[in-house]
């Protein structure tokens, strides 16, 4: 059990997801793909796409402003900001510094994280550990990702998968037993090249499929299926372990969404029954970071997460991260 005396809980939760919806049918007007091969190898019926000029901190900033008003607080009274991205508007300035900027967060300290898919995990953390030293009362913690800029629409093993969103969480110290009882992080960079942003040339296009310079996705999708069910299911039954608690007591997981059938494998794995696994992948496909952030918000709106509920947290990304958290709500 990790648990200080002061527990570090969350306050409230917010999210944004852009209007405009691309649904399966629409990408096979895009690429050689069918609604039947996207709904069978990954679960995912339609995303969210940002329009244009719609920046990651702008998904940030509203899915904040959510989180603030579920709190009652106003931005000035937030100590901390660390948005977790993989697609940041900037090298520089940070994310976190323009998300600051639209909400009013004038008092808070603000730097991004980068963990890929796993960065919600590594931020709500690395947050938790400011705030159990004392140095914050409080922490906004945000997963903003605008994944449709580093897609190669013309690649459809990837361009079918990912989508649009932004996801926020405010932790400040609970009473109680409620709160965070474990963390686990965990990275394994020897697994870097399975999945990577290049800038090089050869292969994004545009609609007129011409060859253009840009980043998108590289991904040996196979490889990484297998190992992110056994990096997620390890990482469970080791934050289970910190926290102190059986497999049993969990009373809903959350994972990244990345793929119903990978997260199909976990509950088998674990020997998890799966309703106790919350699922909206359907609705908006691996929004990165951003993913376990809405799907936690989504949870706890339909009740699937209850007062008193023991829930565990579990992401893995690029890099190969991979993260995970019990938390009591
Ligand atoms: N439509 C139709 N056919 C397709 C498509 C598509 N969109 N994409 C690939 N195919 C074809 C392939 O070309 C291949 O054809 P072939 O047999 O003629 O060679 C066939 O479908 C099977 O392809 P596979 O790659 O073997 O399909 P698989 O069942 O493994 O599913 C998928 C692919 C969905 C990518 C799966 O491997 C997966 O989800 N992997 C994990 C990916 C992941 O988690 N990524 C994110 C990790 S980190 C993060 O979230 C940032």
């Amino acid at each position: 059990m990790t648990n200080s005396p002061s527990h570090i809980g969350i306050i409230s939760l917010g999210h944004y997801v852009p209007k405009r919806v691309l649904t399966n049918r629409d990408l096979e007007k895009l690429v050689e793909t069918s609604d039947e091969w996207i709904v069978t190898r990954t679960g995912i019926n339609e995303r969210h796409v940002a329009a244009k000029g719609e920046r990651t901190c702008d998904m940030a900033s509203l899915a904040a402003q959510e989180a603030l008003a579920k709190a009652g607080m106003t931005a000035d009274q937030i100590e901390l900001i660390i948005v977790a991205t993989a697609t940041p508007d900037h090298n520089f300035p940070s994310t976190a510094c323009l998300v600051q900027k639209a909400i009013g967060a004038s008092k808070a300290a603000a730097f991004d994280l980068s963990a890929a898919c796993s960065g919600f995990l590594f931020a709500f953390t690395t947050a938790e550990q400011f705030l159990k030293t004392g140095l914050y009362k409080n922490a906004l913690v945000i997963a903003a990702e605008k994944m449709t800029r580093i897609l190669d629409w013309n690649d459809r093993s990837t361009c079918v998968l990912f989508g649009d969103g932004a996801g926020a969480c405010i932790l400040a110290p609970v009473k109680g037993k409620s709160g965070i009882l474990s963390d686990y992080l965990h990275a394994k960079g020897e697994f870097a090249d399975m999945m990577y942003v290049s800038t090089y040339r050869k292969k994004p296009c545009d609609q007129a499929n011409t060859l253009i310079q840009a980043p998108h996705i590289i991904m040996h999708g196979q490889e990484l299926f297998k190992i992110a069910v056994n990096s997620m299911a390890e990482a469970i039954e080791i934050a289970a372990q910190k926290a102190g608690i059986k497999l049993s007591d969990i009373d809903c997981i959350v994972p990244h969404q990345a793929n119903d059938r990978i997260i199909s494998a976990i509950a088998k794995k674990l020997d998890v029954p799966k309703e106790k696994v919350f699922i909206n992948i359907q609705k908006y496909g691996n929004m990165s970071a951003a993913s376990i952030a809405v799907a936690l918000y989504e949870a706890v709106e339909e009740g699937r997460i209850k007062k008193g509920d023991t829930v565990a947290l579990v992401t893995f990304g690029a890099g190969l991260v991979v993260a995970a958290n019990i938390v009591k709500w």
